[in-house]
């Protein structure tokens, strides 16, 4: 929404129909008609010519993926990306009071240099309160992660940092600040 306040041309991805009608009524009641809307499984089910974003968000959407599968789709967007496009990538970390459980197997495996540590096969084994919401995999990232995955792909990183959630997630789920992470990395060439 607030790219399209800035006169930018959208086109917003989810595989969720619903949630793209729910942009569309938001977006014609506030007069902003340069949305395109698609209904598809990222990455694969879209075929974008190479360089033709300057910008692109992935919202809350990385945190479903393995390690692997992150790094396939940060190389098919620096491939659809403009040279100095950038990528704007927000996630989910461990950092909530409902994950308190996992936090010190997450830091075990950091230490032990396991290179993807929040991937998680069982979440209901550390989440009692939440995770009927959640599939049966989730990947908590961090700053440290998020970083490893955005350099590997090849781009330059503008800015890295934690997102404190409060007054957006329910006061009893924030725990120091560090609810999300959020990571914007430049195209180089
Ligand atoms: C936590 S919600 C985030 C919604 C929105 N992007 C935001 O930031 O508010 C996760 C969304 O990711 C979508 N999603 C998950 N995997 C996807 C994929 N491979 N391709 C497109 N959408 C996906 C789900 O349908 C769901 O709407």
């Amino acid at each position: 929404m607030k790219a399209l306040e800035n006169g930018a041309k959208v086109i917003a991805n989810d595989m969720d129909i619903r949630h793209l009608e729910h942009l569309e009524d938001a977006a014609s009641k506030l007069g902003y008609s340069e949305l395109e809307t698609l209904a598809a499984e990222f990455p694969h089910e879209m075929g974008f010519p190479a360089k033709s974003f300057r910008k692109i968000l992935i919202s809350r959407v990385l945190h479903f993926f393995s390690g692997e599968q992150i790094k396939a789709s940060l190389q098919q967007v620096y491939d659809w990306l403009e040279p100095n496009g950038e990528l704007y990538v927000v996630c989910e970390t461990t950092f909530l009071t409902n994950w308190l459980s996992f936090i010190p197997e997450y830091e075990k495996r950091k230490a032990a240099g396991v290179e993807f540590s929040g991937e998680i096969d069982n979440p209901k084994h550390w989440e009692k309160s939440w995770s009927d919401n959640l599939p049966e995999f989730v990947h908590w990232l961090d700053k440290d992660s998020l970083s490893v995955l955005f350099e590997k792909a090849g781009f330059e990183i503008v800015e890295v940092d934690y997102i404190n959630r409060k007054g957006q997630f329910p006061d009893s789920l924030l725990l120091d600040g560090r609810e999300s992470v959020g990571i914007i990395g430049r195209r180089r060439d």
